[in-house]
């Protein structure tokens, strides 16, 4: 079995990650700050929030929160910031976990809504976007790479743009975490990021980095139980607890931190390097073949580590199905949860077939994989 679907999910835990979860599974789990021995579980969160802010180079371990993932980060920025009569920027690559929060808010008639046009390869101008800023845009919302076409889009200059309009930015990482190096800093205000991909962590995990003002502004959206203050009726002013009601997902929050210092250890740059020579030598092979429709920039320095393709005469599940049938090969076919996406490329309602690679994923592989596509 050859496995070409890490931009949905890494499949498999490094080892390191599976011994410490073992032998967490294996003992005694207690809840943070609801006793005095859940110190430990408020350990184990520390040591992840200080693994991630290292990752993502944010300044303050306290402000990375653990969500149950991209998804549920960036429903909190989206819905805890904005108010009646916002008017909302965000890009045409975007995946549901995005544009269907903001599209709810859309058609209940709360915010306007505008999607920056990205080209067909998913390349977006950031020199547009003063043009769609309006008096009443209050918030930029965008991935660091489509999760269709692998187009890394340009964040860094995007949001300082943005910023100087005081439009709050968020930032969609779940396919880029862990894979691109990426310096938070300065440059937005919430980094969403997934824990089951790029960071190596389980299914469940996650969370988002906030900045240091944005927190002041942004409401919490899921309200409960936090510890802390239980005096009150409000959640928490102070960080982390203002966002983190409710009991954790320890073990989820104890794969990240053991995964990223295994990521911080071999470098983000190298990882980097190796998934591009990956992306280089597939799209290379794709080139000799003949009825392939290569999708987004075809250059591997622009892309993350994977690639949507169409094949002449066949549907995409098709395509998929014959892979894995006569090959053993796993890859994603159909829509991938972004429709914007496949309408930017031209590639609506069919979808393409995904190949994307990962920590796994090794030369022969690739070379199976292009053989596979060939035989085709
Ligand atoms: C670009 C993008 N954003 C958000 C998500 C959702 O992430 P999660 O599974 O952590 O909710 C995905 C997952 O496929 C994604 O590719």
């Amino acid at each position: 079995m050859i496995y070409a679907n890490y931009a949905a999910t890494t499949p498999e835990l490094s080892p390191v990650v599976v011994k410490e979860l073992c032998e967490y599974v294996g003992g005694t789990h207690l809840n943070a700050a609801r006793n005095f021995e859940g110190l430990e579980a408020g350990a184990i969160a520390l040591r992840s929030r200080r693994a991630i802010a290292k990752l993502f180079n944010a300044p303050d371990p306290l402000k990375v929160l653990f969500t149950s993932g991209a998804t549920q980060s960036l429903n909190m920025a989206i819905n805890g910031f904005l108010r009646q009569g916002d008017h909302v920027l965000s890009t045409s690559v975007e995946h549901n976990a995005t544009a269907r929060p903001l599209e709810a808010l859309r058609k209940s008639g709360v915010i306007e809504l505008d999607w920056l046009r990205c080209d067909a390869d998913g390349v977006l101008d950031a020199e547009t976007i003063p043009k769609a800023i309006r008096k009443n845009t209050r918030l930029l919302v965008m991935s660091h790479a489509s999760n269709v076409l692998g187009t890394i889009l340009p964040v860094t200059e995007a949001f300082r743009i943005a910023r100087e309009y005081g439009i709050l930015t968020v930032l969609d990482t779940a396919q880029t975490g862990g894979v691109v190096p990426f310096t938070m800093g300065a440059c937005c205000d919430v980094l969403a990021f997934t824990g089951h991909k790029g960071l190596g962590g389980l299914a469940g995990s996650g969370g988002f980095v906030i900045g240091e003002d944005a927190a002041a502004h942004i409401r919490p959206w899921i309200r409960g139980g936090t510890g802390s203050r239980s005096d009150s009726l409000d959640m928490p002013e102070f960080m982390p607890d203002k966002f983190e009601p409710g009991t954790q997902n320890t073990i989820g929050i104890l794969s990240l931190a053991v995964s990223v210092e295994e990521i911080l250890r071999t470098g983000v740059e190298k990882i980097r390097e190796r998934e591009c020579a990956l992306t280089a030598r597939f799209m290379a092979g794709l080139r000799e073949l003949k009825k392939i429709t290569l999708y987004g920039t075809g250059d591997p320095e622009r892309s993350v580590a994977l690639v949507s393709i169409a094949v002449q005469g066949y549907d995409a599940g098709e395509v998929s199905r014959y892979l894995f049938e006569k090959h053993g090969i796993i890859t994603r076919s159909g829509l991938h949860c972004a429709p914007l996406a496949h309408k930017t490329a031209g590639t609506y309602p069919g979808g393409t077939v995904r190949f994307s690679f990962g920590s796994g994923t090794t030369e022969p592989d690739i070379d199976a994989m292009l053989e596979a596509l060939s035989k085709m």
